[in-house]
């Protein structure tokens, strides 16, 4: 007799493996608050990338650009550098493919330089070294009489 009581005290002591509805509510709007924070902070760390389809041509004048210099512009709420040199004209987002940083011009060696995780990136926006999964995102960029146009669709 004395030996079913500790039984029954035993089981009564132990604990639920299974959640009341209380908890199983609190534990969910807890996640829901950690997802939105999550979204948050992310949001602010990295800049959006905007997007290009719809947004409007930049344009500057042409002789801002000489041969081997750039210019940097902001289309569609994103940083793109025009890279000229005497035998092209191209345009980039300057948003790492990595996690998102801003990746610096390197004129020296031609190169853009993400100093984040050391990613690096030819002058034509091809992955040379590091993390990067793919290629810098490259812009349309034209001539139009004495202006560049940046984002114009062809
Ligand atoms: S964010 Fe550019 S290499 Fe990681």
């Amino acid at each position: 007799m004395l030996e079913t009581h500790n039984r029954e005290e035993q089981q009564a002591e132990k604990p639920s493996v299974f959640l009341s509805r209380r908890q199983f509510i609190q534990l969910g709007m807890a996640g829901l608050g950690a997802a939105w924070a999550g979204t948050f902070v992310q949001g602010q760390l990295f800049p959006a990338q905007g997007s290009s389809q719809n947004a409007a041509p930049v344009s500057f004048p042409l002789s801002e650009l000489p041969v081997g210099a750039t210019k940097t512009v902001t289309f569609a709420g994103v940083p793109v550098i025009v890279v000229r040199t005497a035998v092209s004209l191209k345009a980039f987002s300057l948003v790492c493919t990595h996690l998102g940083c801003l990746v610096q011009w390197q004129p020296g060696s031609m190169e853009f330089y993400c100093p984040c995780h050391d990613g690096r990136f030819d002058q034509f926006g091809e992955v040379i070294a590091g993390p990067p999964p793919v290629p810098l995102e490259e812009i349309t960029v034209t001539v139009d009489g004495d202006r560049v146009v940046v984002g114009e669709v062809v």
